[in-house]
């Protein structure tokens, strides 16, 4: 039996939540399921203004437009500028890319392959030299472990720039930092801890963004009888349903998230006395979910490549995923400047991204480590 990298995981509840959908009669896009889940984001996040989109794409599309309604400077001729991680999926700043603003790149240090604070003060005293307003710092947060939001928040607070939180991949995740981003995103598509299939949450203690930010994904339609429209929107809202298995997941956050972190501390015992192993490590501001559970195997000791062990999984059936190839070597991006220290190149080069799905038994892991451990021992 094939064994995915992050395959969903049914509840078992969700066709109960979509029979309480269609009692409610609400096959329409909005219905009260979806004031359900938002409101479900508003106590977990404790954020008091949360709009759930079609996908975390669309969530930090939505932001990013009324960014630049809202804070680019109109007499400033040169486009508004996003600095974001580069290790991440190219869904960070694909949005901002289309929407005309230019976005500088940031490497990550090793502590949490999130972004580094130290390149991002780098980054942000080129900006300020340029005499550049910065329309926001867009961390992600890698696999589940949250960034180091309160040496970020140090750097942004004093210029006023807000940071707008790429959480798709971790949900879940406990950060001990106490400072908050002006708004956060999460995906709840298919591989993610939760699912509702596709979805996207974005949150923030700012009412104008949210309120601004749930026109624009309905077509922008003012409140008027007719048709009127006076800014052109987009269709990005949830519909009701896929908010209802939204919330049928979301009641097993908690078991996911603990299943997760089991299965990463099973490979990380399991493969503990192989040499050239290591695993990505924990930073001390957070408890980190292990979304997949990333290893970085160093050749010279191993005598495999990432790439290798990844091609041979692949032959006994089992999905691997190098980790995200870093946005500034994307052919698409590489013009980007990135503020650089090799360590994204460097974790690319070596990582690789193991099956992580909640739903894998204790067998499916010794499956995986086996297969590891005689390929690596047995050449
Ligand atoms: C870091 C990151 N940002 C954004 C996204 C986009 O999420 P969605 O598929 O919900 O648009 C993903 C999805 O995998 C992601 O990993």
């Amino acid at each position: 039996m094939r064994l995915f990298l992050s395959p969903p995981h049914p509840s078992g509840t969700e066709a109960l939540w979509l029979q309480r959908a269609l009692d409610s009669k609400y096959l329409a896009p909005v219905g009260p399921m979806l004031d359900e889940l938002e409101n479900w984001f508003k106590l977990y996040w404790d954020m008091p203004h949360v709009l759930a989109v079609n996908s975390a794409t669309s969530a930090l599309h939505l932001a990013i437009h009324h960014l630049r309604e809202y804070r680019h400077p109109p007499d400033d001729p040169r486009p508004p500028l996003i600095i974001a991680s580069t290790l991440t999926f190219i869904a960070s700043v694909a949005p901002a890319l289309h929407q005309g603003c230019e976005v500088w790149l940031v490497d990550s240090e090793a502590e949490s392959w999130n972004m580094d604070p130290i390149l991002l003060s780098r980054a942000l005293e080129e900006a300020d030299h340029q005499s550049r307003q910065v329309l926001t710092v867009l961390p992600t947060e890698l696999y589940g472990q949250a960034c180091d939001l309160d040496a970020i928040h140090g750097l942004t607070s004093p210029r006023h720039i807000p940071i707008l939180l790429d959480a798709a991949e971790s949900l879940g995740c406990r950060s001990y930092c106490q400072s908050q981003p002006w708004a956060r995103v999460t995906s709840l598509n298919g591989n993610k801890i939760v699912t509702a299939s596709a979805g996207g949450i974005l949150a923030s203690d700012d009412a104008l963004l949210i309120d601004h930010a749930r026109k624009l994904s309905m077509q922008s339609r003012e409140p008027a009888a007719h048709y009127e429209h006076r800014e052109l929107g987009y269709n990005f809202r949830m519909s009701n349903l896929l908010a209802a298995v939204a919330l049928s997941q979301l009641e097993t956050l908690e078991a996911r998230v603990s299943r997760r972190q089991d299965i990463f501390s099973h490979y990380q015992s399991g493969l503990s006395h192989i040499d050239g192993i290591s695993w990505m490590p924990e930073a001390a501001w957070n408890k980190g979910t292990r979304w997949l559970s990333a290893l970085r195997m160093h050749p010279e000791t191993t005598g495999w490549s990432p790439e290798d062990l990844r091609v041979h999984l692949e032959e006994v059936n089992i999905e691997s995923r190098p980790v995200w190839k870093p946005l500034h070597l994307q052919p698409v991006l590489k013009q980007l400047p990135v503020f650089r220290n090799g360590t994204a190149d460097q974790i690319f080069r070596e990582g690789l991204c193991l099956p992580s799905g909640s739903g894998m038994s204790h067998d499916d892991v010794d499956r995986v480590i086996h297969r590891i451990q005689t390929a690596l021992t047995q050449g």
